[in-house]
């Protein structure tokens, strides 16, 4: 028998986005395979509102790589968010970044401390991984791109828990920042940091926001290796470019390496 949660509390979650509130059409479901996967199969009418779906629990929650991003009853805040571009905006490349920063700058707020950012985005803490993003387009013709965007952040999982393709291991609020607030208040103060920061990267691309990027690159000027589909390539780690491709010095130059799949990893 799954264990049952109370109703997430929709009221008290829009008097916490105060006047972003309107700004979204916000649902939360007691149960789905992968928030992602809902918004891409069935994409809500573009009524100029951003969707966001959110899950107490998803059964098959997916993350980067073809991995799957596992789930406890109560252990992580999970859901997606449906961005529609304007037309002539900034190509979506960058777009993870982006999303990492935002939900940095949310955890700085809420008082979790030594943040950072390992490209193209997840969210460590002294090297354990707290929150995954998992960016993926709408599919179709369309006149702008549209991005579901997920997020995936670990609040209290069991001690002996293994996520995979972590080396550093997981973390979780709770070790963190002690009890986390409620997740209402927790998807309110992330949406509050990703509403302005998606709408100045529709506006002026990964440019704007690369340095306060940088500034959070877990990996900054450390030896790493890029495990690539095709290739290894081990160098320094240089951080992001302008359009958020990642930059490595190797013993042949510099090399620059778009977002795809690739891993990351810290080389002692
Ligand atoms: C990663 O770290 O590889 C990305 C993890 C993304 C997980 C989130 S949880 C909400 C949304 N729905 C999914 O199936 N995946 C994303």
């Amino acid at each position: 028998m799954p264990e049952s949660f109370p109703a997430p509390d929709l009221a008290a979650l829009a008097q916490a986005l105060g006047p972003l509130a309107p700004a979204f059409d916000i649902r939360w479901l007691e149960d789905c395979d992968s928030t992602n996967s809902v918004l891409l199969e069935m994409p809500p009418e573009d009524d100029g509102k951003v969707h966001v779906l959110a899950a107490t629990r998803q059964a098959a929650g997916r993350g980067r790589r073809g991995r799957q991003w596992l789930a406890w009853p109560g252990g992580s805040l999970t859901f997606s968010v449906l961005w529609h571009f304007v037309p002539a905006s900034s190509a979506p490349a960058g777009l993870s970044l982006a999303v990492g920063l935002a939900l940095v700058r949310a955890l700085e707020k809420l008082g979790v401390a030594a943040v950072a950012l390992k490209w193209p985005n997840d969210v460590l803490v002294h090297g354990a991984k707290l929150a995954g993003v998992l960016v993926e387009l709408l599919p179709g013709r369309r006149a702008a791109p549209a991005a579901v965007i997920g997020i995936g952040l670990n609040l209290r999982l069991p001690a002996n828990a293994i996520i995979p393709g972590q080396a550093g291991g997981a973390t979780d609020l709770v070790r963190e920042m002690g009890e986390p607030p409620a997740r209402e208040h927790l998807l309110a103060a992330i949406l509050t940091e990703l509403h302005p920061m998606l709408a100045t990267y529709e506006r002026a691309g990964f440019g704007l926001l690369r340095n306060a990027w940088q500034k959070r690159n877990a990996f900054a000027n450390l030896p790493v290796q890029v495990n690539g589909e095709s290739a290894n390539i081990a160098g320094i780690c240089l951080g992001a470019d302008e359009d958020g491709a990642l930059l490595v010095h190797t013993a042949a130059g510099v090399r620059r390496i778009l977002a795809g799949e690739v891993s990351l990893r810290l080389v002692s």
